[in-house]
């Protein structure tokens, strides 16, 4: 018995040290003029999905619970929504050239529709962001309406050059 007292001791003692290790848990500022809503026609209902379920590691409007302050579950989480913002932020598309976020919305749809997306360890503490097939039926229809939006926007943008 004494030796698994040790290890118990040991392991306090290490999840106390490791604690020292914070890693950055910010929100850049949000430029209004910047956001998906400004830049996208985006339907309250597809905003609404967006927000609920990946808004945590795909914006800079993270919500950072308690236990994201606690390390090892703040090393992974930080890590998640720094690759998450990397990869798409509701925050910066209208950063986007239209090519690239033409593409994005094309992933989103494949992502969700392949259910790679929200992730599933985030799911374990976030059960309210599960997708509903109807969700992702959603999303996925307006994703394919934006990018023809977008289509046609940008050929109404070359005949007006050629005039
Ligand atoms: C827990 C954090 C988290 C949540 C919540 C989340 N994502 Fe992600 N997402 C990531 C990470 C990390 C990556 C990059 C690594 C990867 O592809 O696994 C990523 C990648 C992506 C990509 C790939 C972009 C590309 O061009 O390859 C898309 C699209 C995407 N997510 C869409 C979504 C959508 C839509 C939701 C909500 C329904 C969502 N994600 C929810 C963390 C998250």
């Amino acid at each position: 018995m004494k030796i698994l007292k040790w290890i118990g001791i040991g392991i306090i003692v290490i999840l106390a040290c490791i604690q020292v290790v914070r890693p950055d848990r910010t929100n850049p500022a949000v430029d209004r003029g910047k956001t998906m809503q400004a830049n996208a026609q985006v339907p309250p209902e597809v905003q609404a999905i967006f927000e609920r379920s990946c808004y945590d590691c795909h914006s800079n409007q993270t919500k950072w619970p308690w236990y994201t302050n606690v390390a090892p579950v703040s090393w992974f989480v930080a890590d998640h929504v720094k690759d998450g913002r990397e990869e798409l932020s509701f925050s910066e598309w209208g950063a986007y050239p239209p090519k690239k976020a033409d593409h994005k919305l094309e992933e989103i749809c494949e992502m969700v529709e392949k259910g790679e997306m929200p992730l599933e360890s985030y799911l374990i503490l976030h059960s309210g962001a599960k997708l509903s097939e109807q969700d992702k039926q959603t999303l996925c229809n307006w994703t394919k309406a934006e990018r023809a939006r977008m289509a046609v926007a940008k050929l109404d943008h070359e005949n007006n050059d050629d005039k």
